[in-house]
């Protein structure tokens, strides 16, 4: 069920940026989405957006608050989402934070912040749709880490190692669980034009929202693993990956 069109979808982060693009694609396509945020009032005008796209009835798609600052409500907002929704097929997180990394070396107390969300309460958040995918016999777990992660590198050395810890846990869960159903999608955007990067100087194929939807949609219904979006994210990663250290120690990227 969870690679097909007319699936329930739990959606943490589904009020901005890559998020937005892949959870109007969803609805427009037939799925049924059940949104996770901070703010009731974006979430409801999300949600009514999203029930138009589908064609849906008014009130159809519901939404609860959940914050990845406080990870004691995660389970009440997915037990929130299974009432709502019947049965859950695919999960989605799209919701995440980045500082620059000037701002976070001076300035403990954020990079908690950022690593609490980015990595332990983000890994929490996914426990407690894992057990509850498995218990209902699987489904899809898709989550945004990033092109980050996969070197060490001056400007996001903490930002990076958020999400490099986040993609070993990922790649993990699928290497455990998909015997028993739960697919774990890890998807790696590179630079992408969304508000998170607003005011961050684009670098060449930086690239545009509706793109990475579209792709990751498309590795949703494949079921694979690992998507390094949009194209080409994963060939650029490719070289920058066999760089040795005394070239990426030389270099300001
Ligand atoms: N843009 C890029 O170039 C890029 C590259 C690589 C990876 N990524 C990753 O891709 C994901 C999506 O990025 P984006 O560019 O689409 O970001 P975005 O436009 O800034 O949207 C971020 C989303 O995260 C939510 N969020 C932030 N803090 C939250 C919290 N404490 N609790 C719950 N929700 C919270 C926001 O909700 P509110 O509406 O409440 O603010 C928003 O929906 C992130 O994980 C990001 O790290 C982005």
């Amino acid at each position: 069920m969870s690679g097909q069109p007319g699936r329930n979808v739990v959606f943490f982060g589904a009020t901005k940026g890559m998020g937005r693009s892949l959870a109007r694609l969803m609805a427009a396509r037939g799925d049924r989405l059940f949104l996770l945020g901070r703010d009731p009032e974006d979430l409801e005008r999300s949600a009514r957006d999203l029930e138009v796209r589908a064609g849906a009835e008014s009130g159809s798609m519901g939404h609860a608050a959940a914050d990845l600052m406080k990870p004691e409500g995660f389970s009440a907002a997915l037990d929130a989402a299974g009432e709502a929704l019947g049965s859950i097929h695919v999960v989605v997180i799209t919701a995440g934070v980045f500082a620059a990394q000037d701002d976070l070396e001076a300035d403990p107390d954020r990079v908690k912040w950022m690593l609490d969300i980015n990595f332990t309460h983000t890994i929490l958040f996914c426990e407690e749709a894992r057990k509850r995918l498995l218990a209902s016999g699987g489904g899809s777990l898709v989550v945004f880490s990033s092109v980050a992660g996969d070197r060490g590198r001056k400007p996001v050395a903490i930002y990076g190692a958020s999400k490099a810890g986040l993609s070993f846990y990922l790649e993990s869960l699928d290497h455990k669980f998909r015997d028993q159903g739960l697919i774990t999608l890890d998807v790696k955007p590179g630079f992408v034009k969304t508000g998170m990067t607003a005011g961050l100087k684009p670098p060449p194929f930086a690239g545009e929202p509706e793109a990475v939807a579209r792709q990751v949609m498309k590795a949703i219904d494949k079921k694979k693993p690992l998507l390094y979006t949009p194209f080409p994210w994963g060939w650029i990663m490719w070289v920058i990956r066999t760089l040795p250290r005394f070239v990426m120690r030389r270099l300001g990227f």
